[in-house]
């Protein structure tokens, strides 16, 4: 067990050194003495980057469900394993223990099995924060199949796009869902999308908020009577070390969202020993992750590495304002939550409320504190230490992304020395460098430059579903045997990281990832736009919000620019989400363009921010006059 909890930072170094000089056989002790294996592997890794590929615990045979549910039962059989806690309070919790998700995930995996379901197949998972989301989910590991979690925000059109890309036999959904004092249609959302897809035979339909809703003959079934005559128990199936255990939407830069393929044990092996030492997670601790599992966070910290831990999770179906912006706090105080994992962008929208709702709460349980997703800023990092962890609980600013699987940079707690904005040291077994401009990388402490990472680790992505090529483009081709991962850095005189953004047209916007192209691709289908052009520019709550320049094809359009800012709001809406719908929309009559006819983004960028004392020579534009033009009109 030597390696597995590091508790000072003379044992973080020891056990870096050890993990970079030898990795295979550092990851090989943690997955041998930390997990059930139907069978060891033959060989523990092996790489590629210009090909690119990556194998991990190659020949080796498991069930990720059999690590994070079977082999609890003997010891923690009735201990919570999932903490349900409602959208309104009113609602009672529910505590299911081991034994019961045992018993659900086995009926459900029989119910996708007699609905045609075998190893391999696509799974597409449309469903709110409740119980069944995480159940259908590991259901679906249980039997081999790929299961592709899809936010339950996310538009009809954005929903049959991720489902067509990966040919999903079978949709799970619910009738509708809770947010907030809302209720959302999700069925209907279902049906819309599914008029574009062929693909899918059968949609699952679990109830939540008791509504009426329009079941297809045929296609759609009400889950609970299938479940009650399935029988509770189901052999897992046995799984290669490298057989996809799920895909996972994310935006790009450019184009579609790329479906990231996450493989069965070096994710299970890398977000299990990462969930217990970043946490900190001891026997009997309550941690809590207010993410979405339609995110990774969400995957990788709410479902598969606390359960592997053995751990009691929360899962949280409501929102942070619900009844009141003391939700959080109250939820704290009432489960005695010891690990918070939140977002930046929460964190502002909280700290906006004062301190009053926070003081009003006993928050005493808590040991360790989270936060995820973008950069967190010095103002609210200083509010969530003083007012949430009364500055006795550490801060760990954890660095990851889709594509990584698991958090990749970050204090341990009381073990790394925080340090405000800063994700400062890497993981165990994670090789970062940074690159400058000429592809060389930068030795030494105090450079920035582009983030990469030198070395695999276990639950790297091994692919886009589909679309091997451009992972190779979008990963792999910037710098030579790097992974390459969008975004700038800057290593301080101790060797600490801070992450300083985005270096391509990625913008992160509330925490999610958001690709300029997809959402200017929806603008231009309104008849009235010639061209448009999406940057981001600072914001209080969100971090960054999105700006759009779009010029008309009629100059002289009579309509209102209101009413079409609304219609292209609207639109994009549809299109993506209501989180991708732009802050602030400039009609101008020209975009700056390089005279290869390239947007220059990187003006517009300025002038959203702010910024214009410094935009650079802009003789060489194109089109120079539109950017005094812009300037002048600017909101
Ligand atoms: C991008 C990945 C990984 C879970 C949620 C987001 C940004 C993430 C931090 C942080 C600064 C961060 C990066 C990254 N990001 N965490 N602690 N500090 N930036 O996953 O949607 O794949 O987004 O989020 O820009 O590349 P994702």
């Amino acid at each position: 067990m030597s390696n597995y909890h590091i508790k000072h930072l003379e044992e973080y170094y020891q056990v870096y050194r050890k993990s970079v000089r030898n990795p295979e056989g550092f990851w090989e002790e943690i997955a041998e003495e930390h997990f059930i294996w139907r069978k060891k592997w033959d060989k523990v890794l092996e790489w590629d980057f210009s090909k690119p590929e990556i194998k991990w615990f190659q020949g080796a045979k498991l069930n990720i469900t059999e690590n994070c549910i079977d082999r609890h039962l003997a010891t923690r059989g009735d201990k919570t394993a999932i903490l349900f806690e409602p959208n309104n309070p009113d609602e009672p919790s529910e505590h299911i223990t081991y034994k019961d998700l045992y018993h659900r995930v086995n009926k459900f995996a029989n119910v996708l099995k007699e609905n045609g379901i075998q190893k391999g197949d696509r799974v597409c998972i449309y469903v709110p924060m409740i119980p069944e989301l995480a159940i259908a989910t590991l259901a679906c590991a249980r039997i081999g199949a790929i299961h592709s979690v899809v936010f339950a925000g996310f538009s009809a059109t954005a929903l049959s796009t991720r489902i067509n890309d990966s040919d999903c036999k079978m949709v799970i959904t619910a009738d509708g869902s809770y947010r907030g004092k809302k209720t959302i249609d999700l069925k209907g959302i279902v049906d819309e999308a599914l008029e574009n897809c062929s693909s899918v035979k059968t949609v699952l339909v679990t109830k939540r908020i008791n509504s009426d809703i329009s079941m297809k003959e045929g296609r759609d079934k009400w889950l609970q009577p299938l479940l009650d005559n399935a029988s509770n128990q189901c052999k897992a199936e046995i799984m290669d070390a490298e057989d996809p255990l799920f895909i996972l939407y994310t935006s790009g830069s450019t184009g579609k969202p790329k479906g990231m393929v996450h493989t069965t044990a070096g994710y299970m092996v890398y977000t299990a020993y990462t969930f217990k030492n970043a946490f900190q997670y001891r026997e009997n601790d309550v941690y809590w992750c207010t993410a979405d599992i339609g995110w990774i966070t969400g995957h990788s910290y709410i479902v598969y590495g606390p359960l592997a831990n053995g751990a009691t999770t929360v899962l949280f179906e409501g929102v942070p304002s619900y009844p009141d912006f003391g939700r959080f706090w109250q939820i704290i105080e009432k489960h005695k939550v010891n690990q918070f994992y939140t977002a930046p962008t929460a964190i502002r929208a909280l700290a906006k409320q004062g301190t009053e709702l926070v003081d009003n709460y006993d928050l005493s349980s808590l040991k360790v504190l989270g936060s995820v997703g973008e950069p967190i800023n010095e103002e609210a990092w200083h509010w969530y230490n003083d007012n949430v962890g009364k500055k006795k609980s550490p801060i760990i600013d954890t660095w990851w992304q889709t594509e990584t699987g698991g958090i990749m940079i970050t204090p341990i707690p009381y073990v790394t020395p925080t340090k405000p904005t800063y994700a400062t040291l890497p993981f165990i077994g994670i090789q970062p460098a940074l690159i400058d401009e000429n592809g060389e990388e930068l030795k030494g402490n105090q450079v920035d430059g582009r983030l990469c990472i030198k070395f695999p680790w276990p639950s790297i992505a091994r692919t886009i579903w589909g679309n091997h090529e451009r992972y190779k483009d979008t990963y792999f081709s910037a710098f030579e045997n790097m992974y390459f991962t969008g975004d700038g850095a800057l290593r301080d005189e101790v060797g600490y990281y801070r992450i300083t953004g985005r270096v391509d047209d990625v913008i992160i916007v509330s925490g999610h990832n958001l690709g300029t192209a997809p959402i200017e691709d929806a603008i231009n289908e309104h008849p009235a736009v010639a061209e448009s052009a999406i940057v981001g520019f600072p914001h209080d709550i969100k971090g960054s919000a999105l700006y759009g320049y779009i010029t008309l094809k009629d100059v002289g359009e009579s309509r209102n620019h209101q009413n079409l800012s609304h219609e292209i709001n609207q639109l994009i809406a549809d299109r993506i989400g209501p989180i991708a719908k732009l802050d602030k929309i400039q009609f101008t009559l020209g975009l700056p363009k390089t005279r290869s006819g390239k947007i220059m983004r990187r003006i517009l960028r300025k002038i959203a921010s702010n910024e214009m004392e410094n935009l650079g020579d802009v003789s060489t534009l194109l089109n120079p006059e539109c950017v005094q033009n812009i300037i002048d009109n600017r909101l």
